[in-house]
């Protein structure tokens, strides 16, 4: 029997700053059952896209998007924070709900015309999700969906996402 994915979110107060309510996967991602659910719930989304490449930014959409392309049978490639891919890079900036940060990605890491799966555990600002789109496309690649555990409705991150297919299991 399915779970209730938000029985499996902490939520934090006052984390890192006052006035974010931190919203913590770190439940769900421990307990079998509802990672597993989550991971097949965007699985199913990304079936008939015909998803040749997973790429997740730094840290979180490590978590959220290996297991989908293990049981895709795709690769998966990281996009970064400054100062951790040792190879010639491509690089996007970004404001963050907190503060800001890059990301980077390596040159070879998307080859041209290659169709990609976006995931993340969480669409804030969509800074973080725009950076990741600009890189991909800056390599050529299809952005063909991108996928969230957590979509915070009042950050209007969907906005930055205008004719992209966006699948979010959970909305606060
Ligand atoms: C968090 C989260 C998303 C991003 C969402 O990552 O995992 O990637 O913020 O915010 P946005 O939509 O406003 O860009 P963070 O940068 O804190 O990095 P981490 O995954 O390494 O903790
Ligand atoms: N990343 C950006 N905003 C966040 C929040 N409110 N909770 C968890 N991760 C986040």
């Amino acid at each position: 029997m399915a779970v209730d994915l938000h029985n499996y979110v902490a939520s934090i107060p006052d984390y890192p700053e006052k006035g974010v309510v931190f919203r913590d996967l770190s439940p769900l991602m421990a307990d079998g059952q509802a990672y597993k659910q989550a991971t097949d719930q965007i699985v199913q989304f990304a079936r008939d896209k015909g998803v040749e490449m997973i790429v997740g930014p730094e840290a979180r959409g490590f978590i959220v998007g290996c297991p989908v392309a293990y049981d895709l049978g795709v690769g998966f490639a990281p996009a970064r924070k400054k100062g951790k891919l040792p190879r010639e890079t491509v690089k996007a900036e970004y404001a963050l709900e907190y503060g800001t940060s890059e990301l980077h990605m390596h040159k070879d890491a998307v080859k041209p015309g290659q169709k990609v799966l976006i995931t993340d555990d969480l669409l804030a600002t969509g800074g973080t999700i725009k950076a990741t789109i600009d890189l991909v496309e800056s390599l050529g690649g299809i952005v063909v969906g991108c996928a969230f555990l957590i979509e915070l409705d009042a950050l209007n991150g969907r906005d930055k996402l205008e004719g992209y297919d966006v699948l979010s299991l959970m909305h606060y």
